[in-house]
């Protein structure tokens, strides 16, 4: 695995629309050098979640202004209701206010729900401008802010509206995981995990025996971590960019992860709690259909313990949650399949299971504790 002594920066490579991720404590005082050295011009806008924009608004339009950048900015309240049409409209009338060109660019400062409707908003406004992701959770440090997926959701689900819109770079800045809660901390590392079964074992090696609360305090180790999970997405985004296939290695652990969120509320579980208890459903399928080894996954569970990550099965009803996978299904088309586990590091995208097997695998897993 990548030592924490490596250069901080890794690269999405995607030809004239390549870009760099910058992974450093402290980055975030040199957004506007980066940005002038990213070739970026005009007026910035800059989009935050009220929480972020208190902890670090400020010195973001600071790093920005110092760079000679005219700075508008605009924050929206925290959480996924945030990823609406009305926040959506509140990004386009600040940036008409600010003055925004189609020189000027877009600054993404927060979780992946400020990252989603920024880099969307950066996608549609005066039919495209320039973002920039500055990822503070580590969810969006190792998943969303990186490979250009951005949206919002509408009443009828999640990211039904959106589009592929590629950042000029990305800021993560890993002093601001500092003030981030210890549960949301938590969720960000599921999809660390997640790296670590569908293609680096060591991830897996690196995280066993540990504690968020020691990982929070490792700046190095947890630098590391973040630019391996990087590279691994930047490797498949560079190969399958609009998730023609290969793209949907990513997606280990969400087709059941998604119905839990779903079922259970949005916010009643972290997108990467519902994606810990995924992860090991579709461990247990793998052991049936594609031999993998039971031990691997009581690995897993143990690693996702560790973490704080539940994996037990929460107390929803199976046929709603099954409703929400064909739903989930329908969307793309009927051709998605199952993630599954061949072995550490190797998965298989597309796999067909049976009903039966899915419901049995459910119920064979043990029933959460209540609390
Ligand atoms: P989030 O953006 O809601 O952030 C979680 C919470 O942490 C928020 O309350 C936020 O205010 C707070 N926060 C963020 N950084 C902080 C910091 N440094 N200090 C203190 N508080 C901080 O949620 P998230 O988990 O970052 O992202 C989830 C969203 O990302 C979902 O909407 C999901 O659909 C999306 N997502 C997108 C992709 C993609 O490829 N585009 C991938 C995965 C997830
Ligand atoms: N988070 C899955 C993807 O970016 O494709």
């Amino acid at each position: 695995m990548s030592s924490p002594d490596m250069p901080s920066v890794c690269t999405v490579e995607l030809g004239q629309r390549t870009y760099p991720i910058y992974i450093e404590r402290e980055v975030l005082s040199r957004l506007g050098s980066l940005c002038r050295e990213a070739g970026l011009a005009g007026r910035a806008l800059l989009v935050s979640d009220h929480t972020v924009a208190g902890h670090y608004g400020a010195a973001a339009a600071a790093a920005l202004q110092a760079a000679g950048y005219a700075v508008a900015t605009v924050t929206v309240p925290p959480g996924e209701t945030s990823k609406s049409h009305e926040q959506l409209l509140a990004v386009y009338d600040a940036a008409l206010a600010g003055g925004l060109d189609r020189a000027a660019f877009i600054v993404a400062l927060g979780g992946g729900v400020v990252g989603d409707l920024a880099g969307y908003a950066a996608a549609t406004y005066l039919r495209g401008v320039a973002y920039v992701q500055a990822p503070t959770s580590l969810l969006a440090m190792v998943d969303s802010s990186v490979g250009g997926k951005t949206g919002v959701n509408l009443p009828q689900g999640k990211n039904l509206i959106g589009s592929f819109h590629q950042p000029a770079l990305v800021l993560a800045d890993t002093a601001t995981l500092q003030t981030l809660s210890t549960r949301e901390f938590c969720s960000g590392l599921a999809e660390v995990v997640k790296y670590g079964v569908i293609a680096d074992p060591e991830i897996l090696d690196r995280l066993e025996g540990t504690t968020p609360e020691a990982l929070q305090q490792d700046d190095r180790g947890l630098a590391g971590l973040i630019r391996r999970s990087c590279e691994i997405k930047a490797d498949v985004v560079r190969q399958d960019e609009r998730e023609g296939g290969l793209r949907a290695v990513l997606n280990f652990g969400h087709t059941l992860g998604h119905a839990i969120e779903q079922v259970g509320g949005y916010g009643a579980c972290l997108h990467g709690e519902a994606i810990a208890i995924g992860m090991v459903f579709a461990a247990r399928l793998s052991e049936r259909l594609k031999d993998f080894p039971a031990d691997e996954t009581e690995r897993l569970i143990r690693v996702l313990r560790g973490l704080q990550l539940p994996v037990d099965r929460p107390d929803l009803p199976w046929s709603a949650l099954m409703a929400a996978m064909q739903r989930d299904k329908k969307k793309k088309a009927g051709t998605v399949g199952f993630v599954l586990a061949e072995k550490p590091g190797t998965v298989a995208i597309g796999c067909p299971v049976s009903d039966d097997v899915l419901e049995a695998v459910w119920n064979g897993m043990p029933p959460a504790p209540t609390a």
